[in-house]
């Protein structure tokens, strides 16, 4: 009997036991933990994503991420990631292989652009007798004539030369003096050209220098400098004197277009007609290998894409790299001009991290507010305060002004915001007592240089504000509640906002 009564037990055991296929553990989950769920993964949250993030897999990254930029010595001289290197090449090739490496949990894809870049070898410039120590070529400038110097006499334009009937019949075959102010600079050197100028001069409307750039090129741009007003001022007193300026200009330049892409990754799971977006840019300058500019974004999103597999979302979450951010937010601006309407509408908004762990850090909030963005950014923009209070950490709001990739979002409706950790800007004291490092330097003093190498990158900042990014990729994942819907799509002019950057170039 007892032999019996045993077997019957087993068989028993047996028979429940094969009712279930998952692990024991699993089966513990799913009864005590309040799990929401599709298929067998719990909906994400915030806690549990951010509890994945580890600084020793961001520095894994890093490191290898430095391996690929080395591979553009042999071009450059030097590691760098720009784009139409081998360095960048082989980082597009490394998020791509890691997000197929997550099997079907994404749908993932390139998008393909042409890239204007441009290079400039030499320049010089004259006005009178003076060689002005703050000329500066404009980014994109074209070179003048047969790549030579070239004279003619200076002509000031009138107001700040931004309509055709600021540029004086006199103009033609001389150089234009034109002051900075209201338009962009491409504007200005497009009316010069136009005027039959050769090359013009856009002096600051302050004592400091002037660089920028001319933006996408037009078939009428001329040879362009920026110049201080330190320097500008005494030609000008002399123009409106009625003297002559004779003056010579010599830019040495190309300006080439190369291909390079976006990557998109989007969650197969989720609402597909309710996206949260976020972004970093795969590229670098070409005078350094770009770990904490936009590096560390770049493995910041990996990272988090990686560890959302273990969840399932409600929302669809969708991510970017893009390419082209250092020419002047190339790829985000093509890839938010080629959304169709009901394409647009869908991204409930876009969230930008570049620069995750300045060496010389503040924890920067993009100061985007509804009053001056499409709604929602606002909401955004607490989210993050929120967190860093609820962390008792500090942080400061910084202008929303163009300078990164969420530039065409917000021009075509659709909230956005970020936080970042700083670039060539100088911490204040108040700053050094609210979050270390030093006060007078820049937060990141290997900004756009050779040494922005693994050494560049904070691993408290960093840490911290992957953290964050999960916590901003949690929280829309699994609801919108509370969040304002998309009101408007891309009417135009809505969102015209007349930003002083575009990327990290001034524009006007
Ligand atoms: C870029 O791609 C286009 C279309 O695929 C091709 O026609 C063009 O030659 C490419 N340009 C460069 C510089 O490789
Ligand atoms: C944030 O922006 C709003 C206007 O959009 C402005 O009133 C406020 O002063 C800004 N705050 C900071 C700290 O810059
Ligand atoms: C925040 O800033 C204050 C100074 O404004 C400082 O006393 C405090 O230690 C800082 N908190 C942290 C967590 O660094
Ligand atoms: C990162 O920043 C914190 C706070 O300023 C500092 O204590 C730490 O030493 C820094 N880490 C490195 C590796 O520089
Ligand atoms: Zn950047």
């Amino acid at each position: 009997m007892v032999g019996l009564n045993r077997l019957s037990l087993i068989a028993t055991l047996g028979a429940v036991s094969a009712q279930f296929q998952k692990p024991l553990l699993s089966q513990l989950d799913d009864v005590l933990l309040e799990t929401d769920k599709t298929g067998d993964k719990p909906l994400v949250d915030t806690e549990s994503l951010q509890a994945h993030i580890s600084t020793e897999s961001l520095f894994e990254h890093a490191n290898a991420l430095y391996e690929l930029a080395k591979s553009s010595e042999q071009e450059f001289g030097h590691p760098t990631r720009v784009i139409g290197s081998e360095g960048h090449r082989r980082t597009l090739e490394y998020v791509a292989a890691k997000i197929d490496s997550l099997g079907d949990y994404y749908k993932s894809s390139t998008q393909a652009f042409p890239a204007v870049m441009g290079q400039v070898f030499q320049s010089r410039l004259v006005l009178g007798h003076s060689v002005p120590e703050s000329a500066s070529p404009m980014s994109l400038t074209p070179p003048t004539t047969g790549k030579e110097p070239v004279y003619g006499n200076l002509v000031l334009v009138d107001n700040e030369g931004c309509g055709a009937s600021d540029y004086p019949d006199k103009l033609k075959g001389e150089i234009a003096f034109i002051k900075r102010g209201t338009c962009p600079f491409g504007t200005k050197s497009d009316f010069a050209g136009r005027a039959g100028a050769i090359a013009a001069v856009v002096f600051n409307s302050n004592p400091d220098g002037l660089s920028g750039t001319l933006g996408t090129p037009t078939p009428y741009h001329v040879p362009t400098f920026g110049l201080s007003g330190k320097d500008a001022e005494p030609i000008v007193e002399k123009l409106k004197a009625g003297e002559v300026v004779d003056s010579i200009a010599f830019i040495d330049s190309v300006v080439n277009t190369i291909n390079t892409t976006n990557i998109i990754a989007q969650t197969v799971e989720g609402d597909q007609e309710n996206c949260v977006m976020l972004g970093a840019h795969s590229d670098s300058v070409g005078e350094g290998p770009g770990i904490n500019d936009d590096g560390s974004g770049s493995l910041t999103l990996l990272e988090v894409a990686t560890h959302l597999t273990k969840f399932s979302v409600k929302n669809c979450v969708r991510f970017a790299w893009w390419a082209g951010e250092e020419e002047g937010l190339l790829g985000s601006d093509y890839y938010v001009a080629s959304l169709p309407e009901e394409e647009n509408k869908k991204i409930r908004l876009f969230m930008d991290y570049d620069m995750m762990g300045s060496p010389n850090f503040a924890y920067q909030v993009y100061n985007a507010t509804n009053v001056a963005n499409p709604t929602g950014s606002e909401q955004l923009r607490n989210l993050y305060v929120d967190w860093y209070e609820s962390k008792g950490l500090n942080y400061t709001f910084i202008p929303f002004d163009g300078r990164s990739d969420y530039d065409a979002f917000i021009r075509n409706g659709i909230p956005g915001g970020g936080i970042a950790t700083g670039a060539e800007g100088i911490k204040t004291e108040e700053e050094e007592a609210m979050f270390g490092g030093k006060a007078g330097d820049w937060y990141d003093p290997c900004y756009h240089q050779l040494c922005d190498d693994v050494g560049n990158v904070n691993a408290t900042a960093w840490l911290v504000n992957t953290q964050l990014v999960a916590h901003s990729v949690a929280t829309f994942a699994a609801s919108f509640e509370g969040f304002p819907e998309r009101e408007t799509t891309k009417a135009a002019g809505v969102y015209e906002k007349d930003t002083l950057y575009h990327g990290r170039y001034l524009v006007r």
